[in-house]
């Protein structure tokens, strides 16, 4: 996917406050709509089928995720707020040693609820630094981008519109301040195992020595704790699941019954991973139009939609070495659910 924003292309919005807010943040729906395309052309033939959750995050699923993460039984986020909070002033000391100059890239910003915990602070702090947020949601960079120039309207922005892959790419731009990497909110929990090891290879092979990453991995936990928060009372992540296929059915002018559809979750805590599938309730036949395709389901059948992969503390360790990075910070919430790890090139 080549989708990037187009400087100097970007809209005037008017911001709350009655300020004028340049956003740059353009769709790449044409993009977006072809990868979609190509991931469930590929994706519901295979046995068993599946699709990648990259493609949750259109308008509706942003949304729906931003309520995950408030919902009592999602812990993943308020875990990861208690640590940024209370360790913002540790991680500033980190990232930047007698006020050196660094950048802050965020990958998978979403709507940034906990990185503003780090603006807030490090502007506070006066601190010398650039903000660069890459997320896949035009929709959820666009929020973010019109919040941050408001709160802060000082700071240096520079938002992308892109997928993690490509956006790896800008990381290889040398420069004279240090990177400083943010992988937060366990959207490394995404990735199989081999993906996470080659992944962080790239970011290796690309950073400069002394750069950092900073890697919010959800910790391996009583079991019942991570069933719930993927099978929430409130049925958020069941609406959330089955957001893909109305996704599909408007882009790709598919006819997927979102009552015939019921969403399941697995955690096996004998390798950390947490599953979320679409479960057909009857055997049926879905068109496809736009694919020309006729998908069948069995009852009973599925589609595969997500890992979200929790860790123990020795897979981390091994991530690091593995990858060539050493551990530079560890941080924790008082629960020990979730840890903040400091990765240094
Ligand atoms: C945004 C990928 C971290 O896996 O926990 C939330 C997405 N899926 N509920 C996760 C998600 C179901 C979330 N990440």
């Amino acid at each position: 996917m080549a989708a990037g924003i187009r400087h100097g292309a970007g809209e005037l919005e008017q911001g709350s406050g009655g300020v004028e807010l340049e956003v740059d943040v353009a769709d790449d729906q044409p993009a977006e709509s072809a990868a979609l395309a190509e991931e469930v052309r590929v994706g519901l033939q295979k046995t068993p089928k599946r699709l990648s959750s990259r493609f949750f995050y259109d308008a509706e699923g942003s949304r729906l995720f931003a309520e995950i993460m408030h919902s009592p039984d999602y812990y993943l986020t308020r875990s990861e707020y208690e640590i940024l909070e209370t360790h913002k002033a540790d991680m500033l000391r980190q990232f930047s040693p007698d006020n050196r100059p660094f950048e802050l890239v965020e990958l998978g910003a979403g709507d940034g609820l906990k990185t503003k915990i780090l603006l807030g602070f490090f502007d506070g702090q006066k601190a010398d630094f650039t903000y660069a947020p890459i997320d896949i949601s035009a929709d959820a960079l666009k929020g973010l981008v019109i919040d941050v120039q408001r709160q802060w309207p000082d700071l240096q922005l520079n938002p992308r519109h892109d997928d993690y892959f490509s956006a790896l790419q800008l990381l290889s731009q040398e420069t004279d301040s240090r990177k400083v990497v943010l992988f937060l909110g366990s959207n490394i929990g995404n990735f199989a195992p081999d993906d996470a090891i080659d992944f962080y290879q790239q970011l290796h092979n690309r950073l400069q020595p002394g750069d950092l990453v900073l890697t919010g991995f959800d910790l391996q936990k009583n079991p019942a704790v991570i069933h719930t928060a993927y099978n929430d009372r409130e049925g958020l992540t069941k609406a959330f699941n089955l957001n893909l296929l109305r996704r599909i059915n408007r882009e790709l002018d598919a006819a997927f019954d979102l009552d015939a559809f019921d969403h399941y979750e697995t955690y096996n805590p004998e390798n950390g991973e947490a599953r979320s599938y679409l479960v057909s309730q009857k055997a049926q036949i879905v068109p496809i139009k736009a694919l020309d395709m006729q998908v069948p389901f069995q009852q009973g059948e599925i589609i595969h939609t997500e890992i979200s992969r929790k860790f123990s503390r020795v897979q981390i360790e091994q991530l690091a070495r593995q990858t060539g990075f050493s551990i530079s910070g560890w941080f924790t919430d008082s629960k020990d659910y979730f840890a903040d790890v400091v990765f240094e090139r």
